[in-house]
């Protein structure tokens, strides 16, 4: 079943929305990485580090006993845990309901879980969903702000904001608002299963917009050639090598084995193309960044030694998701926007 958000969905989305903010903060909610200004993607970053450097004791009274659900029809540990966590540093309450151990076993459906958790006195849901679209059809039908933690093969638009933050981290130190120069000369090689990744497809959306090259690199089967004009800053290389020497980050995929549907591939022939080695990335990117952003398959898209080497921020990776959703869960229960300093801060 694919549930995709028309266009006339998305557009009533934004109009109920509209008043000055751009729609997914004006409504808390963040359902794309493409519906977010460069101004919001820096305001969220400036955001996660005044959250994450702010007195434990004083944070957790910024959203003291406000309820947040979890709603997660997929496995999750990193975006769970770390939205979780998120929200109870904040002093939120939080409640998670899993497909596997809830109504949603004897059929209920996504609009009428979401409203009963909207009974239950939920003021946001975090969503994670195998269907493409999920989360606009759960903002539509609860009228709450939803956090897209994962939507099929569409976006995961908070691991697109972690990603930038652990990049900045690493290639623009110190520096925290963004602009369209921001990764101007940096480039990033995304490899492995594009056509099923959600993370992939975040961020095509926004590291470009920061002046990043996005090279994309695969076999066919997991990377048609339609793939480079997917927008502009973004292209498609075959050749792992050739597109390593180029790369200041090196960003590895998992195969979506859940997502193949039948698609057969040969795994040896993909190791011996793409999989991330020691000696591969001794030779073609000494100095390049290694991300992932998990779960991993160690011996399959990337070695055991790569996973753990001195190049690897895969861990740091997962250490920024807790600040980044920091700021999108006290951006989701704030009614307009907010200012790093505060401003709009719930009563
Ligand atoms: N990166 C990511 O979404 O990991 P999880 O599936 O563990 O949440």
């Amino acid at each position: 079943m694919m549930m995709r958000a028309s266009t006339a969905e998305r557009s009533t989305s934004a109009l109920e929305c509209a008043s000055g903010l751009s729609s997914t903060l004006k409504c808390g909610s963040l359902l794309s990485v493409g519906s977010l200004t460069l101004d919001d993607v820096s305001a969220i970053l400036q955001l996660a580090t005044q959250l994450e450097n702010e007195d434990p004791l004083e944070r957790a009274k910024r959203l003291a006993k406000r309820r947040i659900a979890l709603l997660f029809y997929e496995a999750s540990t990193r975006t769970r845990t770390s939205f979780e966590l998120a929200a109870k540093g904040l002093g939120a309450d939080t409640t998670l309901v899993s497909n596997l151990s809830s109504s949603i076993e004897k059929g209920e459906t996504l609009k009428d879980t979401g409203l009963t958790l909207r009974a239950l006195g939920a003021e946001a849901i975090i969503l994670r969903h195998p269907s493409s679209g999920a989360p606009w059809l759960l903002e539509r039908e609860t009228g709450l702000p939803v956090l897209n933690a994962g939507d099929g093969m569409h976006e995961h638009p908070s691991q697109a904001l972690l990603d930038l933050r652990t990049m900045m981290r690493h290639l623009r130190p110190g520096v925290e608002g963004v602009n369209a120069e921001t990764l101007a000369g940096v480039t990033v090689v995304v490899t492995g299963d594009i056509l099923h990744s959600r993370v992939a497809r975040s961020n095509m959306l926004l590291l470009p917009r920061l002046g990043a090259r996005v090279i994309l690199c695969g076999p066919e089967k997991l990377l048609p050639e339609v793939a480079a004009e997917a927008g502009p800053g973004i292209e498609v290389e075959r050749d792992l090598e050739h597109a390593m020497r180029q790369a200041q980050v090196v960003m590895m995929l998992r195969i979506q084995a859940e997502r193949l549907a039948g698609l057969h591939l040969d795994l040896e022939e993909y190791k011996s193309g793409y999989q991330l080695t020691e000696a591969r990335l001794a030779a073609c990117a000494p100095q390049a960044s290694v991300m992932h952003p998990g779960p991993i398959v160690r011996g399959l898209e990337l070695t055991g030694e790569v996973a753990d080497g001195p190049q690897s921020l895969i861990l740091e990776q997962v250490h920024h998701g807790v600040a980044i959703r920091m700021a999108l869960v006290l951006r989701a229960l704030t009614l307009r926007g907010l200012t790093p300093h505060g401003e709009g801060r719930p009563a």
